[in-house]
């Protein structure tokens, strides 16, 4: 019985078009709690209430309380774990063409990938709700509540609410290297949340293999994952390109 990593980099070392798929799950080892699951945040607050664009607009003031300051107090000091290290790798090695992601921290960026499409956007920046000025999130000033513009406007992240489109290039291109990839790794995400979650679905309706890594089963893995890695990405990625590696050194 093959070793599930050396499979899994016997399949990533001969594919022509790779493409990640990834979730909060990567970022739990940078210190970011996932939403679902064991210690979720949606286990602690209802996203309706909080995460929701109608929630913001009726209620900037709480959202920001609740829910965006300590988003930024997580994210001004996240930094990228091997998992996310490791997609970096695979992409210097020629091995993955793209990151898919639903993550707004800027922790693929961070750890050297250069083509993320970030299907959620990015916490990194806000707008105005007036002017539509945009201004760095390390630069907003928390002391007032909600935050506000020079022009005295409300500040919102630059990340797409539950209630929201996703924006019209990030998800036309998801559509487009996940119909074209021939495989698709899946890191860290449980696959509830549409449109994002019909990625490995068009990936595997055009031929692509799934691998999925994860510690828990996801609706994917009994559905269409052809190659489950059962475990944390920063234990897993490691080892993966490590395997990879051994490959493109002595094919
Ligand atoms: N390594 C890999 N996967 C992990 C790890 C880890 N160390 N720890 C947890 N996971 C897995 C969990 O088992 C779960 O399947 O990561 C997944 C996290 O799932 P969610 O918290 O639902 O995150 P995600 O799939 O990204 O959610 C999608 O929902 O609330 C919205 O906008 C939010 O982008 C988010 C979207």
């Amino acid at each position: 019985m093959t070793d599930p990593i050396e499979h899994a980099a016997d399949i990533l070392s001969k594919a022509k078009s790779t493409v990640a798929l990834t979730g909060a799950g990567i970022s739990v080892e940078s210190g970011i709690p996932p939403f679902r699951g064991k210690g979720g945040l949606w286990e602690k607050i209802d996203p309706m209430k909080y995460a929701h664009i109608d929630a913001f607009l009726d209620n900037p003031e709480t959202v920001w309380k609740v829910l965006i300051k300590d988003m930024k107090t997580l994210l001004d000091t996240a930094r990228p774990n091997p998992g996310h290290t490791g997609l970096a790798d695979m992409e210097r090695l020629g091995i993955l063409k793209t990151v898919i992601t639903q993550n707004v921290d800027g922790l693929h960026q961070m750890a050297g990938s250069c083509d993320v499409i970030e299907f959620h956007g990015n916490f990194a920046w806000q707008s105005c709700l007036d002017c539509n000025r945009r201004v760095e999130t390390s630069q907003v000033d928390l002391t007032r509540m909600p935050p506000r513009c020079i022009c005295g406007g409300i500040l919102r992240p630059d990340c797409v609410f539950f209630g929201e489109m996703i924006p019209d290039e990030a998800l036309v291109r998801s559509q487009q290297v996940s119909a074209a990839c021939d495989v698709m790794l899946v890191v860290g995400t449980s696959a509830m949340v549409q449109p994002a979650a019909t990625m490995p679905f068009i990936a595997k309706d055009n031929g692509a293999v799934i691998i999925e890594i994860n510690p828990e089963p996801t609706p994917l893995t009994a559905r269409i994952s052809n190659l489950p890695l059962l475990g944390g990405a920063g234990w897993i990625m490691p080892r993966l390109v490590e395997a990879i590696r051994r490959r493109l050194t002595c094919p």
